[in-house]
């Protein structure tokens, strides 16, 4: 038979995966409040991993007190982290799968703008990221990813009910957007100094662990592709391993309250754009379900891997299903958001009941599975 590209190594600078299948970074409400990690978390992130993904993308992880971005994040921001973070790398590489944590800063909802920051403050925050970094491989984790996208969850639940006027949440983002970064010193105004906090997080980042550890940056990629383009090569000049790219919340053809959306790949192109700007593998997140799809955004050298949310959420023994010969799961992802809508009040989880049969009992008791893991 021959090869199926899906499950040809992927040979990153610094880290193999064993296939070209990662869980995307996923938000969920499993952490304590005050940013310690749980079995709970533990267990959610195992489903993954014994689900046949290659590599796991973790949700948002603060790289400061200050910079959370929602509720029960855990956090990287001191050593006593540490263990918590061991405790994740051991269980997922018990199936051979890779973990990468997402180092995140969020600001605006708490008031903080890249705005207001002082030339000490900016340094302070980027080396939160370096000591952030040097915990994560001292954790045993494979690599680390700088969140650099404008949407999530937060920004999700805005466009619904409010107008686009925020600054993006995250302040990397706040930093890089040229419509809301008002700054006139050397951070602000022309795309290389709007791009140059982003630049020192990583070179700070590569100056802490050296240059060995995986590091990628998770970018936009779509609404302005052009400066996306620059920006992706400025990172690569700046030691990038990798570029993960598409929005969090990717856009529909339908609008945002027409459920289900009609996703599919919406990310691909502009991802092309971005692979052949640059020499280092480019992973694309946003609509993939499929197999054939899946092969086809990889063989048709759209993207080198792809990251999967929701249908790993709905699905999470997916690659399994694809290594026995599945092109697509039995009940699918509606794409219908309701886990996206749930997540800060309620577990992480499936909340399309359809795909249970109407079986609410059922739905739940898939739900509180990660709650009931062994051991507890
Ligand atoms: C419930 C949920 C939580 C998410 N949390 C994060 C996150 O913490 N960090 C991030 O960069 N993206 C986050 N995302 C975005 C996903 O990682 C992914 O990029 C996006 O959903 C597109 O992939 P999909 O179409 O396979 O869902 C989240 C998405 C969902 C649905
Ligand atoms: S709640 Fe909807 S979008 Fe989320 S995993 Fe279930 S079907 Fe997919």
């Amino acid at each position: 038979m021959a090869s199926d590209v899906i499950f040809e190594p992927l040979n990153f600078r610094n880290l193999t995966v064993k296939n070209r299948i990662f869980r995307s970074n996923t938000y969920g409400n499993f952490n304590d409040p005050d940013g310690i990690g749980t079995p709970e978390r533990i267990a959610w992130e195992e489903k993954f991993a014994r689900g046949g993904v290659g590599a796991i993308l973790s949700s948002v992880v603060p790289v400061a007190n200050t910079g959370r971005m929602a509720p029960n994040c855990p956090t990287l921001h001191e050593d006593d982290r540490i263990p918590f973070w061991q405790k994740v790398a051991e269980t997922v590489h018990h199936y051979d799968c890779k973990y990468i944590v997402q180092l995140s800063y969020g600001g605006s909802h708490l008031g903080l703008l890249s705005s207001q920051l002082t030339p000490d403050g900016i340094q302070e925050i980027i080396q939160d990221f370096a000591d952030a970094a040097r915990r994560s491989r001292e954790a045993g984790l494979d690599g680390v990813e700088i969140d650099a996208t404008s949407g999530g969850t937060g920004q999700f639940i805005a466009d619904l009910t409010e107008s686009r006027t925020k600054p993006p949440v995250n302040l990397i983002a706040q930093f890089l957007r040229g419509d809301v970064n008002p700054r006139t010193d050397d951070y602000g105004q022309s795309l290389e100094n709007r791009c140059r906090f982003l630049i020192e997080v990583v070179k700070a980042i590569r100056q802490q662990v050296g240059d060995d550890f995986h590091l990628q940056i998770k970018i936009e990629g779509g609404e302005n592709l052009e400066e996306d383009i620059q920006i992706a090569q400025n990172l690569e000049i700046a030691g990038a391993d990798a570029l993960h790219a598409g929005s969090k919340v990717p856009q529909s053809q339908r609008s945002l309250t027409d459920f289900p959306l009609d996703i599919q790949g919406p990310h691909i192109n502009a991802t092309q754009r971005l692979k052949q700007a640059v020499n280092i593998p480019v992973l694309c997140t946003g609509g993939f379900q499929t197999a054939s799809y899946i092969r086809h955004a990889i063989a048709g050298g759209y993207c080198d891997g792809v990251t999967i949310a929701r249908a790993l959420i709905a699905n999470s023994n997916l690659v399994n299903q694809f290594a026995q010969g599945d092109d697509s799961p039995e009940r699918p992802c509606s794409y219908c958001e309701k886990c996206r809508i749930n997540l800060v009040d309620n577990p992480l989880g499936c909340y399309d009941v359809t795909r249970y049969d109407g079986n609410y009992g059922e739905m739940i008791r898939e739900m509180m599975s990660v709650y009931l893991h062994p051991g507890k």
